[in-house]
């Protein structure tokens, strides 16, 4: 991989992508819709989707539809599904580039078959069920009178229903049996009225990987697609792979003599004479000004010290005594024996691995191994 020409960088391996899909094809045998919102959990959504769809994932789930009409721009053709809310202007834009929308009231289907007649079109959709996420969701009540209205609609084609689960990472909470034993409910009453949909889909990672009864038609998974845990409960099985890896090269190193502050606030004092390292890495690349962070430099674990500034930090290097500027430094990955992973810092930061990822900022170059 050719890297001479950044300071920092991500690399991502489409491999470990690919592998991941085809793991969760196999462990579930169903249609997979890869959930590659937020750019593609800041991994880079488009090559991402084009991963997962050549390893077999036959849909594309984003949140909103910008993130739709950017995938059909740059020419994904799979199945592409906005989960969240689509604004009514835009269904003209949905129906001509074949995008399916959720549908979860009334009001907004009525909203939606109303702007579908303006450009003569069908807009395909999926209907959503509030099952107990409590986030959006037609309550289950309502579910078979809105089909037997809707399902035969000129201009809306409802081929699809879900739900969201709310609690799939916990084994014995009693949640999934919960929302699952409401969404069966309402799909033998559909089907016994003849009105339901084809695709039947609710399992996010943590369900792919603890709840094979919430498979149906199709899983939605996301960050199992990365080769990341969908949460410290639910770890998963050795056969996936992490895709990313975050470096940057080591900017100076320098002696600096006893009782000198470094970086803002002189919160880090030199206690004797130390070698300080620079890396060009900061907030504004979405890595936290948090204290007591590691990086590994020459395979070895060294401590960022002082205030992380919005494009670089310091390192303290006295434990590598060979390090020289130039070298790479890994802030997320392996390095030699050493590894730091994305639930690391997720849990030196307070947080989930979700939101490290995502939290990736647009300006780091992203370079792919194919
Ligand atoms: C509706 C829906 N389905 C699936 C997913 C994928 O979730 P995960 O990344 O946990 O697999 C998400 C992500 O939050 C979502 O909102």
């Amino acid at each position: 991989m050719e890297t001479q020409a950044y300071s920092t960088w991500l690399e991502i391996d489409l491999r470990a992508i690919r592998n991941n899909i085809k793991e969760i094809k196999k462990m579930t045998q169903t249609e997979v819709m890869a959930v590659i919102k937020a750019n593609g959990y800041g991994h880079g959504v488009l090559e991402v989707a084009r991963a997962a769809t050549e390893a077999g994932a036959t849909w594309c789930g984003v949140a909103r539809i910008e993130e739709a009409l950017n995938l059909r721009s740059a020419g994904i053709q799979s199945a592409v599904m906005v989960l969240g809310y689509t604004p009514p202007i835009m269904i003209s834009e949905a129906i001509r580039n074949d995008i399916h929308v959720a549908i979860y009231d009334e009001a907004m289907a009525k909203d939606y078959a109303a702007y579908a007649n303006i450009v003569g079109g069908r807009l395909k959709a999926h209907l959503k069920v509030e099952t107990g996420m409590g986030r959006l969701g037609m309550f289950p009540e309502k579910v078979p009178g809105f089909l037997e209205q809707h399902f035969h609609h000129p201009n809306i084609e409802i081929d699809g229903i879900f739900t969201h689960l709310a609690r799939a990472d916990e084994l014995h909470s009693g949640g999934v049996e919960s929302q699952l034993s409401i969404f069966n409910k309402v799909l033998a009453q559909c089907r016994k009225a003849g009105i339901c949909p084809g695709f039947v889909h609710a399992a996010n990672s943590a369900a792919v990987m603890n709840y094979p009864e919430a498979y149906y038609d199709m899983v939605r998974p996301g960050i199992t697609i990365l080769g990341l845990d969908p949460s410290p409960t639910t770890p998963l099985p050795s056969a996936f792979t992490p895709a990313l890896t975050w470096k940057a090269r080591l900017t100076s190193v320098r002696t600096l003599p006893p009782g000198h502050g470094v970086s803002y606030g002189s919160v880090y004092v030199t206690s004797e004479e130390e070698r300080i390292g620079v890396i060009p890495v900061g907030y504004g690349d979405g890595y936290r000004r948090e204290m007591g962070q590691q990086v590994l430099v020459r395979g070895k674990r060294v401590n960022v010290i002082g205030r992380v500034c919005m494009d670089q930090c310091m390192l303290q290097l006295d434990d590598v005594p060979d390090a020289i500027p130039g070298d790479e430094v890994v802030l997320l990955g392996a390095q030699g024996d050493e590894k730091i992973t994305v639930n690391e810092i997720a849990e030196r930061w307070g947080t989930l691995n979700y939101e490290v990822v995502c939290g990736l900022a647009d300006r780091l170059p992203r370079l792919y191994e194919r």
